[in-house]
């Protein structure tokens, strides 16, 4: 029986079709409500939330339990979208067997249909692991922000033969393993557009070029969401909720602060014979009457 959402069937169908796969990051459930409405098959509960939401420099403390309860969210905002929980840093690392209790948990209880981890042929044994159990895995390799350590930053990735070489080679090991996507995060456009033609999977870029089969985006960068203005070099804004956002508190501030908030429209009054009989007892003014 269909569970009434997109499926990694449906993906792989898209691709076949040459239909493009938008997806989006959510972390809460009315923002995944906008996202679905507006059509996105496919919504990533990403670690990025990190950055995000809980206001963290970088991904790396995440734990299993924040992605937790924002994938139940998202899940309980969405009826049709396929939701896809990030595996935060260290939650499918350590052993093939803490990866599938931590994946499991957010399959079980978070109510997401697929797994997300970063890393190329390191995570191809885990990936069978987890595929081999009846979990979907999406990859991702190129830019890898849980290890950025060792990247030494937010840096695009394949830009060397031999880099290139080894990202072709991890994208192929991981599709082998039985991962049913492959996100391509910061990758010269050529490298991913060769990738996604030697793959049966779709690949879902974010800056990665145009060639990709889909594309993903942080949900806060597109709507203009971040209060430190910093901006990806992949990233668009299609709006600037952080300024209006910014406005409307500063405007309520100054509403509350010069009394023009609340008025009787957002104030509840006593019917007047109450008004009235409290008045004989000086307790409330006149102009509490309706
Ligand atoms: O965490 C995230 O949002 C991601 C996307 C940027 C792909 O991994």
């Amino acid at each position: 029986m269909s569970t009434g959402r997109v499926t990694i069937a449906d993906l792989k169908q898209m691709k076949a079709e040459g239909r493009k796969i938008v997806m989006l990051t959510a972390y809460d459930a009315p923002l995944a409500h906008f996202v679905e409405a507006a059509g996105v098959p496919a919504i990533l509960v990403g670690d990025s939330l990190g950055n995000t939401v809980l206001g963290y420099e970088n991904t790396l403390p995440v734990t299993v339990d924040d992605i937790l309860r924002h994938t139940q969210a998202v899940v309980r905002g969405t009826r049709r979208a396929m939701v896809i929980a990030d595996m935060p840093f260290l939650s499918y690392q350590v052993s093939n067997e803490r990866a599938l209790l931590n994946a499991g948990q957010l399959i079980k209880e978070g109510g997401a249909q697929g797994v997300k981890l970063e890393g190329g042929k390191q995570t191809v044994t885990v990936t069978a692991h987890l595929v081999d159990a009846g979990i979907p895995v999406m990859g991702h390799i190129g830019l890898t922000p849980q290890s950025v350590h060792q990247l030494g930053g937010y840096r695009a990735q394949g830009r060397t033969l031999a880099e290139a070489e080894e990202l072709q080679s991890d994208a192929l090991a991981l599709e082998r393993a039985g991962a049913f996507g492959l996100v391509l995060e910061s990758i010269p456009a050529t490298l991913a557009q060769k990738i996604t033609e030697s793959l049966s999977i779709p690949t879902i870029g974010i800056g990665a070029g145009v060639h990709c089969d889909g594309q993903i985006q942080v949900l806060h960068d597109l709507l203009g969401l971040n209060p430190h203005a910093v901006h990806p070099r992949h990233a668009k804004a299609y709006a600037k909720l952080g300024e209006a956002m910014r406005a409307a508190v500063n405007a309520y501030v100054q509403d509350v602060e010069t009394g023009a908030f609340p008025t009787r429209e957002h104030s509840f009054m006593l019917p007047n014979e109450v008004a009235r009989a409290l008045r004989k007892e000086t307790l409330i003014s006149a102009s509490d009457e309706d």
